[in-house]
């Protein structure tokens, strides 16, 4: 290497190109994962630090944030009224133009990676490792579902008639990801799209929004809220306007979104809580980095994060295996965001109700491994928690916690394992971790979640290669994964065309 390859002041990023491994035959042709940035290039360390820096002082989003606050019953109808007439332009247009539309949106999302990182730091406390990804994803899902918005159009002797338009609610984990998602599947559908960030990520959606507009999604056509009143946010997910809603969150909110206008279309990702099984036949190594990170990524802030680790038979037992996990999670950087060597970074809010609970209370039978620490003032910043003994339908088995912590359960068998998964109401993602054929076979044939992952971690799920979507009480009138080759597809009604001749 050259001394200038060693040093620390290269200003623009450098990507590995291929870091994921080569497209799977039977994949899509003409699509590629946008690489994520590599932290371990010097020039790209300079650039997360320049980044990190100015997320103390961020006024990103602010301006689009703060200009387009809807005040009263009349607002949201007059915005409500004017995504239904320019749903009307966005679908003349025709699918090839909305496509290359969305294609823009990718690359203006990508030249934006940085604002992104600033604002999902400064906003939502998510460390430049976390969002770095997630941008990656967001970029994906643009060009993704651009081309599945043309396959639309390709149905032998069906016509696809979008919806006009879709509210769209995501969270605040995810802030950047999961509303492009949700607004590029929309748009790429035909539909247009009022969306309204969580109040703790309007800001990062703001900024995501601003890149759509700047690849030319006309401003009517997404329209960005937030709601002035509390009261307004019934109204506003079951205005007559609207004809469709895509929601992330707790599966009561999606279910209490759903009574408020039972006949709208609901499309709503929610709440997991989700276990890794380690047999005797895994890679120790490999799982107990997994498990960790699963569990500790973005703070356990992911319903796909694992919060359960089930030890089957000997694995209970090792010290190997015990050691591993425990140095894995020891070693792990608690901080805040703009220290680039945090990995476990601050939880969105001071830590009250169900999760203080879950990181400072133990149930019958439970005992700390390793006990949480909270290590500022306000309660956000906590050292990841480990327990074990977790009993059979506890309220540890059970609870969704969204924060750093594990719960460890043991079982004799991975028969008994994969019944204390199937066990949750929840099923969101599940993970296994054997080098077992016959251990395989039998877990994908009867564990009950949408998401299945094999000797890999269970969260960051790939844009066409890991469609994402839950089952049981993880989703809600789903039915789709998103990322995926049907996402679209439910997107609005299907009418017999006529044979042409
Ligand atoms: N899609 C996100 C993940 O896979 C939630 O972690």
């Amino acid at each position: 290497a050259s001394v200038n390859e060693l040093t620390d002041d290269i200003p623009e990023p450098h990507r590995i190109q291929d870091r994921r491994e080569p497209q799977a035959p039977g994949l899509r042709e003409g699509f590629k994962n946008t690489p994520d940035t590599d932290p371990d290039l010097p020039g790209n360390r300079a650039w997360g630090r320049d980044i990190a820096e100015r997320m103390q002082t961020s006024q990103l989003g602010i301006a689009t944030s703060e200009n387009n606050w809807v005040g009263s019953a009349e607002e949201l109808d007059t915005i409500m009224s004017r995504g239904v007439s320019a749903a009307e332009e966005w679908q003349s247009l025709g699918a090839n133009e909305r496509a290359a539309i969305l294609h823009r949106a990718g690359d203006v999302l990508e030249s934006k990676r940085a604002d992104l990182l600033e604002v999902m730091g400064a906003e939502c406390g998510k460390t430049i490792d976390q969002g770095d990804p997630e941008v990656s994803e967001a970029i994906d899902f643009a060009h993704y579902y651009a081309e599945r918005g043309r396959d639309l159009e390709h149905v032998d002797g069906a016509q696809f008639v979008p919806s006009k338009l879709t509210v769209v609610t995501p969270p605040w984990n995810f802030p950047t990801a999961i509303p492009a998602g949700s607004t590029l599947s929309a748009l790429a559908s035909g539909s247009a799209v009022v969306i309204k960030p969580a109040h703790q990520a309007k800001r990062t959606g703001a900024v995501m929004v601003e890149a759509l507009w700047e690849a030319g999604v006309p401003r009517d056509v997404l329209q960005y809220v937030q709601l002035g009143e509390r009261e307004l946010g019934a109204q506003f997910v079951s205005h007559p306007s609207v004809d469709r809603l895509i929601l992330t969150g707790a599966y009561d909110t999606a279910k209490l979104f759903r009574s408020f206008r039972r006949d709208l279309p609901l499309l709503a990702e929610t709440s997991g809580k989700n276990a890794i099984i380690v047999t005797p036949s895994a890679d120790y190594d490999l799982a107990a980095k997994d498990v960790a990170y699963s569990a500790f990524g973005h703070a356990g802030q992911k319903c796909s994060a694992a919060s359960l680790v089930i030890l089957v038979g000997s694995v209970a037992t090792s010290q190997r295996f015990r050691n591993q996990l425990l140095d894995a999670v020891r070693s792990l950087k608690v901080g805040s965001p703009w220290d680039l060597q945090t990995q476990v970074g601050p939880v969105i809010e001071p830590a009250q109700g169900k999760l203080l609970r879950g990181l400072t209370t133990l149930g019958e039978g439970e005992s700390w491994v390793i006990k949480p620490k909270q290590l500022d003032e306000l309660g956000k910043v906590w050292s990841p928690g480990i327990r074990e003994g977790v009993k059979r339908g506890s309220e540890y088995h059970m609870t969704e916690y969204f924060g750093p912590i594990l719960g460890i359960m043991t079982a004799p068998s991975l028969e008994e394992a994969v019944n204390f998964v199937n066990d949750i109401e929840y099923g969101l993602t599940s993970g296994l971790h054997s080098l077992d054929r016959d251990e395989v076979a039998y877990w994908l044939s009867t564990v009950e979640a949408g998401n299945l992952y094999i000797n890999r971690g269970i969260t960051g799920a790939i844009v066409q290669r890991q469609p994402f979507g839950g089952w049981k009480k993880s989703a809600i009138g789903a039915g789709t994964k998103a990322g995926g080759p049907n996402y679209l597809i439910g997107m609005g009604t299907w009418l017999d065309s006529p044979v042409s001749t």
